[in-house]
């Protein structure tokens, strides 16, 4: 059994889930940035992860699961910044379901990830009020994913990989 976990991250936070999980993982297993992977042949198993982008799976992340998910296993993880429990999470958090319509999906996870600095002075200048709310979100996120959220994560590789 030979497992990929694959991933796009800006700021860190995606990639620290993604080696959570990758720790997890019993066999063969390669851990490598999105950007770095050409197909999935060869692996039994993919995790794929990404941060929420304008409430939706970043464009290259939806580009690379349309073209290589079809008849495959996989495993989603995302990281955002608002809390796990948020109104509209579960929109933008099915996001990638379409493009990953073909595929054989054993699992989603998401948890917070910290809004990084640059980003908050960003937002706090935008016109759009739903923009400066986000800004003025930022300092909560401060330190996520957590120790917890990262364990969870864990739970959550061992979880999907005994579903293969
Ligand atoms: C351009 C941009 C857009 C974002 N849009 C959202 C969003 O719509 N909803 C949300 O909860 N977080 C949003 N975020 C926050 C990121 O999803 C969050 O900080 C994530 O943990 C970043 O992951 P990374 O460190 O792996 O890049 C956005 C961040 C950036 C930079």
């Amino acid at each position: 059994m030979k497992t990929l976990v694959t991933y796009m991250s800006q700021t860190g936070n995606t990639k620290k889930i993604a080696e959570a999980i990758y720790g997890e993982l019993e066999g063969e297993k390669d851990i490598k940035p999105i950007t770095e992977v050409k197909d999935l042949q060869g692996y039994d198993l993919a995790f794929i992860g990404f941060p929420i982008m304008q409430f939706d799976i970043p464009p290259v992340v939806k580009d690379f699961v349309s073209a290589n998910t079809s008849g495959k296993k996989i495993a989603i993880f995302m990281t955002h910044a608002v809390p796990e429990g948020f109104e509209a999470i579960h929109s933008w958090t099915g996001s990638y379901e379409q493009a990953a319509a073909g595929a054989d999906i054993l699992g989603k996870f998401d948890c917070q990830g910290e809004l990084a600095q640059p980003i908050i002075d960003m937002l706090l200048k935008a016109d759009d009020p739903q923009m400066k709310a986000f800004g003025e979100m930022g300092p909560s996120t401060k330190g996520q994913p957590d120790e917890s959220r990262v364990q969870k994560a864990k739970a959550f590789a061992k979880e999907v990989q005994a579903k293969v």
